[in-house]
């Protein structure tokens, strides 16, 4: 099932980019996403053009199932949407719960899964390969009686017996499964290796070349998750599945934009692409960062923030002579911005709406409303407003929507001798509650004057800071991880006052929490 793309000189073969960020991706410690920071993450998804969306792992929890729906309903529906997918178990119920959420889309898939390697038959589900085998099949028509477009992977599949793996391959192609993803779920696997493996799968596979599409899932214990996927593809994989800023499980996924970009950069090399619009790279990994609350690393490839950035001389001079002297890519393939000075405390509403537009940041009413006080607020501080100022304005304000407790009024003392003390004011259903706290040091101080406010008590399990741009007056972005009573929690918060920029990312950490509750998932052997 090779689609060909393209009437150039040589027509490309399309790699499909399957995105798990909010299933593998999500279900990471730390990067966890409550349904309304789905359905936004879903949307970006969505306008990035990935062709197949993983939602959610329906019957892991209510608040899955429902965040699940809710994308195969809102983003599933749109003109152009990609497919929306839900895992499963093989378990008929979950099969059940899965249909439930994904059949509201256009394009539903069912993903269905278990393992096929003797250490997991042996400890985890303790059960035969012929029991396993059963199981799939079963779940495989299971799911064909719902929907046509049903995906079967074997986990564990690098360390599983080749020929016993293959049989239930074959199996579940002839029970319907139309796409066949060959996981290395504990990041096991060396590049020409999995190549090799992935070959072999199609030769044994070879009567039913054509009736179904080979896909690859790899994590990157070893750092190999990217190799692996493009050396997948190099040997007839055309699925990748992959996540943005390679979150998921322990070392995470293959990272999404570092595959699009291998395959878009080298297609003379790959012979294939994707559909990936990838002047929405940069915007789409900032806001996973915005809502996750964290940071993308400096030297990640293609996002990070020194992936541009030309810093010995002799690199500087040659890139002034000539870009190609060593810049692969242009920052704008990947909607990088250009950080020169866009607006200013005298732009109006309009100028503003359209810089946002240029960004890709199309807002209208109570969005833009909401956008252009932050805008003005900061403005206000910071006589410079550059884009990558926007976007994080824009971005932390979109995460605070819907925000339970509001940051009115935060009032610090600090200094050498002086015990740091914090008066805050916070805003809850229109009601404003002031309280004060002393501390360590200013940022503890505004934490427990939040504390005392809300009765809650968090403590702060990671913090990081960052300027969002360069120069003095520049925007301080700061991310936590926060444990509530045993639930980590992240959260972030932008201002050209740090102490400021701290106490809002502790609140959206808390209204996260508030907002989804106390959260437990069952993680099924994923
Ligand atoms: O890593 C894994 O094996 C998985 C499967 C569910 C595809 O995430
Ligand atoms: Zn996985």
């Amino acid at each position: 099932m090779r689609e060909k793309e393209g009437q150039g000189e040589k027509a490309m073969d399309r790699v499909i980019i399957f995105d798990t960020t909010l299933r593998d991706g999500e279900q990471s410690p730390g990067f966890s996403m409550n349904a309304m920071e789905k359905l936004e993450m879903a949307r970006q998804l969505a306008r990035l053009n990935v062709d197949v969306i993983e939602a959610g792992f329906p019957i892991s929890s209510e608040e899955d199932f429902e965040a699940t729906r809710e994308v195969a309903k809102q983003v599933g529906t749109l003109a152009g949407a990609p497919a929306i997918c839900g895992l499963s178990r093989v378990g008929l119920g979950d099969i059940d719960r899965c249909w439930e959420a994904v059949k509201y889309a256009t394009k539903p898939r069912i993903h269905t899964f278990v393992a096929t390697s003797d250490i997991h038959l042996k400890y985890k589900l303790r059960k035969s390969r012929a029991e396993v085998l059963k199981a799939s099949v079963e779940a495989v028509r299971h799911a064909r009686g719902y929907c046509q477009d049903v995906e079967f992977s074997p986990e564990d599949a690098s360390r599983s017996d080749f020929d016993y793996m293959c049989d239930v391959l074959e199996a579940c192609v002839d029970a319907g499964a139309r796409t066949i993803n060959i996981p290395d779920t504990v990041g096991y696997a060396i590049p020409r290796e999995w190549g090799e493996r992935i070959a072999r799968i199609q030769e044994r596979l070879k009567r039913h070349a054509g009736a179904y599409v080979l896909s690859v899932h790899c994590h990157n214990d070893l750092g190999q998750a990217v190799a692996n996927s493009l050396t997948g593809v190099m040997n007839g994989a055309r699925q990748v599945e992959c996540t943005i800023n390679g979150i998921g499980e322990r070392a995470g996924n293959a990272s999404l934009e570092e595959l699009v970009m291998a395959l878009h950069t080298r297609k003379d090399y790959f012979g294939a692409d994707t559909r990936v619009k990838t002047e929405e790279i940069f915007r789409t990994s900032r806001l996973l960062s915005h809502i996750t609350g964290v940071h993308v690393q400096p030297n990640k490839a293609i996002v990070g923030e020194n992936a541009f950035a030309h810093e010995a001389g002799i690199h500087q001079d040659g890139v002034l002579k000539e870009k190609l002297t060593y810049e692969i890519m242009k920052p704008e393939d990947i909607g990088r911005p250009s950080n020169k000075l866009v607006l200013g405390k005298h732009s109006g509403r309009h100028a503003l709406a359209a810089r946002l537009k240029d960004l890709g940041l199309d807002l209208a009413g109570g969005d833009l409303d909401r956008a252009f006080k932050a805008f003005k607020d900061l403005a206000d501080r910071k006589k410079e407003v550059y884009d990558e100022d926007l976007i994080a304005i824009v971005t932390d304000e979109a995460t605070q929507t819907d925000a339970v407790y509001q940051l009115e009024y935060l009032h610090v003392i600090s200094g050498t001798g002086v015990i740091p003390s914090a008066t805050v004011k916070l805003k809850k259903d229109g009601e404003s509650y002031q309280d004060s706290g002393v501390g360590d040091g200013p940022v503890d101080a505004a934490l427990a004057a939040i504390d005392a406010i809300t009765g809650l008590k968090g403590r702060l399990q990671d913090y990081a800071i960052r300027a969002a741009t360069s120069g003095k007056d520049a925007l301080g972005e700061v991310a936590v991880k926060v444990d509530f009573d045993g639930t980590l929690v992240s959260g972030k918060g932008s201002s050209t006052d740090v102490i400021e920029a701290s106490a809002r990312a502790y609140l959206s950490a808390l209204n996260r929490m508030l907002r989804s509750g106390q959260r437990t998932k069952d993680a099924g052997g994923v």
